[in-house]
């Protein structure tokens, strides 16, 4: 097949026509322009006109959706929230209203802002029959395979918010499932260390509630610092959403079916959980404790270097991003800001350091584009707010709830949606007869 590019004056006369070289036959495919962005070839009647399926495992080349919240230039190193650059928002807002943005599309105004973070505040206790739940997994269970569950059977609590054709409804489940995520993530430390479960406290901000419930004690006072919640806050903002990566995909997936927002949500944090995903932070941590010291970091670059190694450096590059990731760059600050702050000398940043160092100047990332990615100083910062390592994909989860529901609502209004069913190439057996047992 050869193909080339008609350009016509507005984006409805632009064409692409694919040429099958075997039969000389050819398609006409339409080009859609966004408002940022590369084109794309709309093939939805590829299949009906030609008989033949397009193959693109890892979707590197698919658009599979339309979307107006999230927009990545991978090149540039751009990452906008409904048109604001992400380092904008980490510098001048907060969770709330990033999360308003995501949801509704605009910022919110000052009434707005009060009554969003109101209502937000107002759905963080979870319902009371939820700690009896917790109490049927183990102690040593991980705290994202808590999570999975504990979010999933949220559709068992709150049967009044199912019905997904329902916009106030699906709103109420995005309010409680943003609320609640913090209290849930929370609980499932606790049950983890045995300590008793602590409730939400209304005149704390999102943040602050957020470490009052990981840290606190019944029978002690505990005190925030704001040094600690800012630095949460920033890494929630941080997460917040990224466009159609491998979770937000599987939530958008598992909604095109018509299943409960909150089955949705598990789904994606499943996704999240894996290293190459949202598991990477965690991994950034033990491969840097597992380095031990400046020395061996030429060891451990071989190694991510030899093909005949799977090993990887984890915290290292990106199916988008093939320059730095903006995400990473605010947070290179922030860690320096929050371990000067805390007064902590970390010999796990000095690795982190000099490994990004040698890192970008070695051919072999040099040439792949590989940059450190935003797990790389999130693990650390986490880790300096004595945050364990199995609860970094958690606190991810939680951030990436927003966007997930953001996606997930935005998908369900659109008059194209369609349940997601991919095809495929088929590389099996023709049919074949059966053979008996007894003569195979
Ligand atoms: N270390 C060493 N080599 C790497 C790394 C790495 N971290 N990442 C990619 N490469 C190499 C690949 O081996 C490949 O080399 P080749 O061309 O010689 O075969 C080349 O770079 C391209 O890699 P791909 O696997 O094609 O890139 P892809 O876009 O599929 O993968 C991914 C992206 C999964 C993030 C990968 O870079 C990786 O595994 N990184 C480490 C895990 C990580 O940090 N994940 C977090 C992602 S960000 C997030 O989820 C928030």
């Amino acid at each position: 097949m050869t193909a080339n590019a008609q350009q016509g004056s507005s984006a409805a006369d632009t064409t692409f026509s694919l040429t099958d070289n075997a039969t000389s036959e050819t398609i006409e495919l339409p080009v859609i322009s966004g408002s940022l962005g590369p084109d794309v070839v709309d093939i939805r009647k590829f299949y009906g006109g030609t008989g033949k399926f397009t193959y693109d495992p890892g979707f590197t080349s698919t658009g599979s959706c339309e979307s107006k919240i999230t927009y990545i230039d991978g090149d540039q190193g751009v990452l906008l929230h409904r048109g604001y650059a992400i380092d904008e928002l980490a510098e001048n807002s907060d969770f709330l209203e990033v999360s308003y943005l995501l949801l509704y599309g605009e910022l919110p105004s000052a009434g707005q802002k009060k009554e969003f973070d109101a209502t937000i505040t107002e759905h963080t206790m979870v319902h009371e029959q939820i700690n009896y739940l917790f109490r049927g997994f183990r102690r040593d269970a991980h705290p994202m395979a808590v999570l999975i569950g504990v979010v999933g059977a949220l559709a068992a609590f709150y049967h009044d918010t199912t019905d997904i054709q329902d916009s106030r409804q699906r709103m109420i489940a995005s309010h409680r499932l943003i609320a609640k995520m913090p209290t849930i993530a929370a609980m499932a430390h606790k049950y983890a260390i045995g300590q008793p479960f602590v409730y939400p406290r209304n005149d704390l901000s999102y943040s602050e509630n957020f470490l009052h419930m990981l840290f606190a004690v019944p029978c002690e006072d505990y005190e925030i610092n704001p040094v600690q919640s800012e630095a949460m806050d920033r890494i929630l903002i941080l997460h917040a959403d990224h466009e159609q990566n491998a979770s937000t995909s599987t939530v958008r997936l598992a909604g095109s079916s018509g299943a409960n927002p909150y089955a949705c949500i598990a789904a994606g944090i499943a996704t999240l959980w894996g290293p190459a995903h949202g598991g990477a932070n965690e991994a950034v941590v033990h491969m840097l404790d597992e380095i031990g010291s400046v020395d061996r970091i030429p060891e451990c670059l071989a190694k991510a270097k030899d093909k005949d190694d799977p090993f990887r450096l984890m915290g290292f590059g990106h199916r988008v991003y093939k320059n730095y990731d903006p995400r990473a760059k605010v947070l290179h600050k922030t860690c320096h800001e929050v371990l000067n702050d805390l007064g902590l000398d970390n010999e796990m940043l000095d690795i982190a350091r000099e490994l990004e160092r040698i890192a970008l100047e070695d051919d072999y990332f040099v040439e792949r584009k590989l940059y450190p990615n935003v797990d790389f100083y999130s693990g650390i910062i986490l880790q300096a707010l004595g945050i364990p390592t199995h609860l970094f994909t958690v606190i991810f989860a939680l951030a990436r709830t927003v966007g997930w529901i953001a996606q997930w609502n935005e998908m369900i209004e659109d008059p194209h949606q369609k349940i997601g069913r991919p095809r495929q190439l088929y590389t099996g057996e023709r049919q074949r007869s059966y053979v008996a047992l007894d003569r195979r």
